[in-house]
């Protein structure tokens, strides 16, 4: 099932940056629950645009343990319409569309006193400031961050990291990459940052080039894609573009249908039946189910589950890595069965 959207008042703006501003969120009473969220999660937003209603997912970089209320970070892009609807139009008072926190971009919670590297690019910053905050109150982990940006007027939450490590300079060490004094940084440079840190937890937000960058660092430096998560920009497309983007699964013919699948399930194992057509997730629910999901389009990750045998296709893996795929995560909101081999999906996998 879709989550709901609910409306919730903007009450407090930061201008962080001359392009980026931060916006606080009054939850009330009624919705804590639903709106209590994990370091790293994001928020969906859903705003009229010319006759549309388009969403936009924004990190959140507050944290709970930190912040008394949610907050999101937002960009200006490039002929980007919300993220300037957001830095131009929204004021205190406001009330906006959001659906509840989402994402799996968050610390493991068995990881004993293992360190944890941060990479923030540009905005991507946002939850990895949140994680960073939860980890330097709920842990004592050892922390570093590696935080790029174009030049020195473009760096968010300057101010707030240096707070945080004059509170915690002994866990804490940040590295600010300027591409302005030293270019972009390299596989070199980021394998030198994280030399040491081989052993830790690993996390990665910003532009898709500066992730791919450390995606390759992590490699050459043998880091197991198990310690490491990558958060990605995205959000769903808008109903006027989403032509440009149609991805065609192939037609699934009689002899790849199942009758049935095996889905794990919050400690227990269920044997769902299959119709022809319809994704493992609306199965689960016609069978009076009810599986982890949220935006139901393949960006929010909620339904990640670990397929165990059997083959899907899948109309959209967005929230999805490489790597995510390679160790058998699937959407089950966007896979069908491709093979009548018996699929085993399992929902209480460890990610
Ligand atoms: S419910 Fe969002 S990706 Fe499946």
């Amino acid at each position: 099932m879709q989550a709901d959207f609910h409306k919730l008042q903007v009450a407090g703006i930061v201008q962080e940056t001359h392009d980026t501003r931060s916006f606080i969120l009054a939850v009330p009473e009624s919705l804590r629950e639903a709106f209590s969220y994990r370091a790293g999660q994001f928020l969906t937003f859903e705003v009229p645009w010319d006759g549309m209603q388009l969403r936009r997912c924004y990190s959140l970089s507050s944290a709970p343990q930190t912040d008394a209320w949610p907050k999101v970070t937002v960009k200006r892009v490039e002929d980007g319409r919300i993220s300037n609807w957001f830095n131009d139009s929204v004021n205190v008072g406001d009330w906006i569309l959001v659906q509840p926190p989402e994402g799996r971009f968050v610390l493991r919670s068995n990881e004993g006193d293992h360190g944890i590297v941060l990479f923030g690019g540009g905005s991507g910053i946002t939850p990895v400031l949140s994680i960073l905050k939860a980890a330097m109150r709920t842990t004592e982990r050892d922390v570093k961050l590696i935080y790029a940006n174009r030049d020195e007027r473009s760096i968010i939450f300057k101010d707030e990291i240096d707070l945080w490590l004059a509170d915690f300079p002994q866990r804490l060490e940040v590295v600010h990459h300027l591409d302005s004094e030293s270019g972009f940084m390299s596989v070199a440079d980021i394998q030198e940052h994280i030399r040491g840190w081989e052993d830790g937890e690993f996390f990665v937000c910003g532009p898709t080039g500066y992730m791919d960058t450390v995606e390759e660092a992590f490699k050459a430096s043998n880091i197991d894609a198990g310690q490491t998560k990558f958060e990605r920009f995205i959000s769903p497309i808008d109903p006027d573009r989403k032509d440009e983007s149609a991805v065609v699964i192939p037609e699934q013919s009689d002899d790849e249908i199942p009758e049935s699948f095996t889905m794990v399930l919050e400690g227990r194992s269920h044997d769902v039946p299959y119709e022809k057509g319809l994704t493992l997730l609306v199965s689960a629910e016609k069978a009076g189910h009810k599986p982890p999901s949220s935006c139901e389009d393949g960006y929010c990750g909620c339904c990640m589950a670990l397929l165990k045998s059997g083959k899907v296709n899948m109309a959209c893996h967005d929230a999805l890595e490489p790597s995510d795929i390679e160790r058998g995560w699937v959407l089950a909101c966007q896979a069908r069965p491709a093979s009548r081999e018996p699929l085993e999906l399992d929902f209480d996998a460890e990610y």
